[in-house]
């Protein structure tokens, strides 16, 4: 980043929040899993398998490199704003070698044609200016080279993820403007349409979609456990106000999922695309 250029306020957040609780979101994340047993991490790498040398955009603890260190790649980078996430991403013996940078993805400490693979998970819908983390991604790209992403797409319709933030939804509203979470990311990661409109001007070719639901069966404590990580806006909740959002839930899912147990469940979707020949 240039002198002139102001660290945007939702990568100051980004950055603070990782480096508070590092570990978290990723120990959310692998909670759930397909109906197959596949995490969502392992879907993604199995949309690069075979890349030897690949980039991880956003790689936090590192349990996406991990993954793919198992599936065989042995030139692995990675990415993040957290120095926090990083350290345990550096005390994984299977990333000993792994080039873990701290930096900013919109400006990628790597040399154009590195890698076979760029993947990034519940991670690029959260970068400012993604036009030009996307044209840094063609850049250190190989021609051919793959680019692959999970992106958030919800909870799924009646889960307990949905119950969860049904109820916190007017909670998160209420929190005074100058305390809630900075606006993050560009809606078009989200979409294919969208994804397609932002790849296509740096060279990719039209992505494929997938759409997955990530499962999690457990007591209405389990899956108050692992949703409170996996959004950002909890963090900006006094205690008063977590409380009863807790008491809340538990409540309404005690009474929606009478046998005791619930299903977390949450979408996510997978693209993935290629550079096309330059
Ligand atoms: C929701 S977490 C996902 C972490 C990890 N990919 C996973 O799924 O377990 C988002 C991560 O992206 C990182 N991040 C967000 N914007 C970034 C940027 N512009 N450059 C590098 N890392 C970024 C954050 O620091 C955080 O570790």
């Amino acid at each position: 980043m240039t002198a002139t250029e102001e660290t945007p306020a939702s990568e100051n957040f980004l950055r603070a929040y990782h480096d508070r609780t590092p570990g978290s979101m990723a120990s959310s994340a692998l909670a759930t899993r397909m109906s197959d047993g596949r995490t969502s991490y392992q879907f993604l790498a199995d949309h690069v398998t075979g890349a030897q040398h690949v980039l991880d955009l956003g790689c936090a603890d590192g349990t996406l490199l991990a993954v793919l260190a198992g599936n065989g790649a042995d030139g692995l980078a990675g990415i993040d704003l957290s120095e926090g996430e990083l350290a345990l991403a550096r005390k994984r013996p299977e990333l000993r070698d792994a080039d873990l940078r701290l930096g900013r993805a919109q400006r990628l400490p790597f040399a154009d044609d590195s890698f076979d693979a760029v993947v990034s998970h519940m991670a690029l819908m959260l970068m400012s200016d993604v036009e030009r983390v996307i044209a840094e991604t063609a850049r250190v790209l190989k021609p051919g080279g793959r680019f692959a992403v999970a992106v958030g797409a919800g909870p799924a319709p009646g889960s307990g993820f949905d119950l969860f933030l049904s109820l916190a939804r007017p909670i998160f509203a209420a929190v005074p403007p100058e305390r809630r979470v900075p606006r993050m990311g560009d809606r078009r990661t989200r979409n294919r349409a969208g994804l397609d409109e932002l790849l296509a001007p740096a060279g990719f070719d039209a992505v494929s979609w997938q759409e997955i639901t990530l499962e999690l069966t457990g007591t209405p404590e389990q899956v108050w456990e692992s949703a409170v990580p996996s959004y950002y806006d909890m963090a900006t909740l006094d205690s008063e106000n977590t409380n009863r959002l807790r008491q809340e839930f538990l409540a309404q899912a005690s009474a929606l999922f009478p046998s005791g147990r619930l299903d977390g469940g949450a979408r996510v979707a997978v693209a993935a695309t290629r550079l096309g020949a330059r």
